[in-house]
């Protein structure tokens, strides 16, 4: 397949509108979109991402009137979330309604509904006029796209169409709390932190394996976020014991010459990097990325979260 590369969100709506697949930029990173009510259309995502069937997609919407469609009830705390954050990097998990189809859920009877914010991503939503399912658009395992040109590294010649946008604002993926028990449990850590969450419903608690029999968010079971080199997390540059074939990325420069270096001014700036620096580390070949340790509190959580998986093997 040809894979069109367009600056128009109408042009790149209309192979939505025809059961194709799309990538697209979001504040958090690219997605890979396909009409949710179009089951051939959602299955060329698992495929073209190789990913496995049992990892439910998210579905994104221009505006909150979609949402009805996709599901039976926005419970009360979900409805505080939404005016609060939405649009923006947050993604609720409510229980499905029976229009979806299974395969966008990976059978779950809950699906996951988001509002990205950027005014192309919502020309694009809007165009499609479509709730459109989607994963971020990388090869399954690999980190998540955040400019169009790691899009089309990953999915050349596999999905119709890329929608060229500027490189992603946030980063990291969004937040991802499921709002289907009696108090919003967090799934999956991001820009929308848990102390903004507890603001807005105070008992949002994030979760923790042993919480429940079931595992809740099937796709923290794969692998994610991980380059092939190996990361090592440090808390600072002082603990860098490879300099061959190594990277260091964090918030104080290190002493030490190393192959490729970026030292952030933030820690949104380093959030906003990781992904791209992970996968140009791979390209130019190298075997080991330190990261610096950052403090545990609101997008510092996200960073860090992301940075363990990596660093797990
Ligand atoms: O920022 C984002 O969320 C990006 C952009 C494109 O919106 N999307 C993204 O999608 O990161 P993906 O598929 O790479 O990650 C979705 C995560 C997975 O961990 C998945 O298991 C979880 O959300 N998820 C999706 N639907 C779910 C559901 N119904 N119940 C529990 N977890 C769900
Ligand atoms: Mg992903």
């Amino acid at each position: 397949m040809k894979t069109e590369l367009t600056d128009s969100p109408e042009i790149a709506a209309r192979f939505i509108r025809a059961g194709g697949i799309v990538a697209f930029p979001t504040e958090t990173v690219y997605g890979l979109g396909a009409d949710v009510f179009n089951e051939e259309a959602v299955a060329k995502i698992f495929r073209a991402k190789r990913r496995p069937a049992d990892n439910p997609l998210i579905a994104h919407v221009a505006d909150v009137s979609q949402i009805a469609r996709l599901t039976v009830a926005v419970p009360a705390p979900a409805r505080l979330f939404i005016e609060a954050f939405f649009p923006g990097p947050l993604t609720l998990v409510l229980r499905r309604s029976e229009s979806v189809p299974l395969i966008a859920t990976a059978g779950l009877d809950t699906i996951g509904v988001r509002m990205p914010r950027g005014e192309l991503a919502h020309e694009f939503l809007r165009e499609c006029g479509t709730p459109v399912v989607a994963p971020s658009a990388n090869l399954s395992g690999r980190p998540s796209p955040t400019n169009w040109h790691t899009v089309l590294e990953d999915l050349d010649g596999s999905v119709d169409c890329i929608l060229k946008g500027e490189a992603t604002e946030i980063g990291l993926e969004s937040t991802v709390v499921d709002c289907t028990g009696s108090t919003p449990v967090v799934l999956r850590s991001g820009a929308v932190s848990i102390e903004a969450l507890k603001e807005v419903v105070p008992d949002t608690r994030v979760y923790r394996p042993d919480d429940d029999d079931v595992f809740r968010s099937p796709g923290m079971r794969h692998r994610h976020y991980a380059p092939n080199a190996v990361v090592v997390l440090v808390d600072s540059p002082d603990e860098i014991a490879e300099t061959e074939l190594a990277a260091f990325i964090g918030m104080d420069g290190p002493e030490r010459k190393m192959d490729r270096s970026l030292v952030c001014g933030s820690v949104e700036d380093y959030a906003r990097n990781l992904f791209a620096f992970f996968r140009d580390c791979d390209s130019a070949g190298l075997r080991t990325i330190y990261c610096q340790a950052v403090e545990e509190t609101g997008l510092g959580s996200a960073l860090m979260d992301r940075l363990r998986r990596a660093a797990a093997r």
